[in-house]
């Protein structure tokens, strides 16, 4: 019994002790870098020795004494609006100021939401009626809102076992009409941005980026969202920074910067912005209210100056938890178009179909591992409100042309999507995970995805 028990222990690849403990001094250095964190944001997340791992919220485990002072800055000045009021507002100018810095792109916008941002985007570009825009099978809701609200016509392309758009998908999907791309750089990985932004070059088509879940995510040692004609980024909560609700967008080109900025504000284009680009291009246009107040612009300064160290922790603990397992025999991770680039979020373990994928999600729940299907979007062509074309009036534009008739949503038209789904197992890292938290997730690997 014993040696069987031993012999299954060798097949698993269980961590041995002396294994254990190279893993931990190896993994110590993080943890000593997270034993300095402030008294707000201890024990928010994680394990220790026993119970459930628990990656929390990333953003608010760092939050601190910064975004304190950032908010009681606004409250002293009485001036939560961005544009005027008793003492000049600088919350939300210096943000957009820095984080186009960041980024590395000309121009930065800051709006309500990530959704606020890519409708700022499609406006941006002048996308409406009669136009056709791809976007992935899987990501969130608002890339395909955003289409619908424009007008415009959402046409779906499979993802790839990157987990983002298949470049030969999009390919496929282009036809005249076909105004631009949304690349979403999806559970914080980038696209394949070469063969995308070759493809869209060639065909004269726009590139929208979401970097909604890869805020600080590289490609190439570009950030993401500034490859493109556009980027996009979401601060809701589960995101890499956080002010509860809030977005920003960037380009480099000072028409679609306008005409974004319009948009985002009653199709006005204020002194601030004007200073940027340094003359109006453009007309005023009918628009909407995506303007960020200045509570929220406090609290993404304090966040964007600690956007690198939370970075650093998640990728120190995504990289020791890959090299804990990677030598496992059959194992196959997501595809990473750039791994540098990737930030962490979670380790993806490709299985052979869903009886595999469900049965290691279970034996990595059973040992407290945070392990699920991918999780954060949504299959949108099988969704029954895409299938049935509901838009907020039955002549919306989306679907009244010839075009939008006679398109067909539903599970036949992204099958490649539904079969990636099906096969990945999702594991989420955290950045404020002990050693004992790495350690148990390879051991908790190593146990179970060979028999899976
Ligand atoms: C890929 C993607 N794009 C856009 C958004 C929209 O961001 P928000 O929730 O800030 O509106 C999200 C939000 O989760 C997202 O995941």
């Amino acid at each position: 019994m014993r040696d069987a028990k031993a012999r299954q222990r060798k097949k698993c690849g269980a961590v041995s002790r002396r294994a254990f403990l190279r893993q931990s001094v190896r993994f110590s250095t993080g943890a000593a870098a997270l034993a300095t964190t402030s008294a707000l944001s201890e024990g928010r997340a994680s394990a220790g020795t026993s119970g459930r791992i628990d990656p929390g919220y990333f953003a608010s485990q760092f939050y601190d004494d910064a975004e304190i002072a950032g908010l009681r800055d606004v409250v002293e000045s009485g001036s939560p609006f961005r544009f005027w009021g008793p003492r000049a507002p600088q919350k939300v100018k210096t943000f957009e100021d820095e984080f186009a810095k960041y980024i590395g792109a000309q121009y930065a916008l800051a709006v309500t939401s990530g959704t606020a941002a890519l409708d700022c985007a499609v406006a941006g570009l002048g996308i409406g009626p009669g136009d056709e825009v791809i976007v992935p099978a899987y990501t969130w809701w608002s890339d395909y809102t955003c289409v619908v609200h424009a007008g415009a016509l959402p046409v779906f392309a499979d993802i790839d076992r990157s987990l983002c758009l298949d470049p030969a998908d999009f390919e496929r999907r282009i036809t005249p009409r076909t105004r631009a791309v949304i690349a979403v750089h999806l559970l914080g990985g980038p696209c394949d941005m070469d063969a995308i932004l070759r493809i869209a070059r060639e065909r004269k088509i726009a590139v929208i980026e979401d970097a909604a879940q890869a805020v600080g995510g590289t490609y190439r040692g570009k950030k993401l969202g500034s490859l493109g004609d556009v980027g996009i980024y979401s601060f809701q909560l589960n995101k890499m920074i956080s002010s509860g609700e809030g977005g920003a967008l960037v380009t480099h080109d000072p028409v679609i910067y306008e005409r974004a900025v319009r948009f985002h504000n009653m199709g006005s284009f204020s002194r601030v912005f004007a200073d940027r680009t340094g003359q109006s291009r453009v007309e005023m246009f009918a628009g909407e209210n995506f303007r960020m107040n200045e509570f929220t612009g406090a609290v993404l300064l304090a966040q964007l100056a600690k956007l690198d160290r939370i970075k650093a922790d998640l990728r120190r603990v995504f990289l020791a938890v890959l090299d804990g397992v990677k030598d496992l025999p059959n194992i196959r991770f997501r595809n990473q178009p750039d791994p540098e680039g990737d930030l962490g979020y979670a380790l993806y373990l490709e299985m052979d179909g869903r009886a595999g994928r469900d049965r290691c999600i279970a034996g990595l729940r059973e040992r407290g591992v945070p392990a699920s299907t991918l999780s954060g979007s949504v299959l949108l062509p099988t969704e029954p409100s895409v299938v049935n074309k509901q838009t907020r009036h039955p002549n919306w534009p989306s679907f009244a042309s010839s075009e939008g008739r006679a398109i067909r949503y539903g599970r036949e038209t992204c099958r490649q999507t539904l079969d990636i789904f099906d096969r990945f197992v999702q594991i989420r890292m955290g950045p404020k995970y002990s050693d004992e938290d790495v350690a148990r997730i390879i051991q908790a690997i190593r146990e179970v995805f060979p028999q899976a």
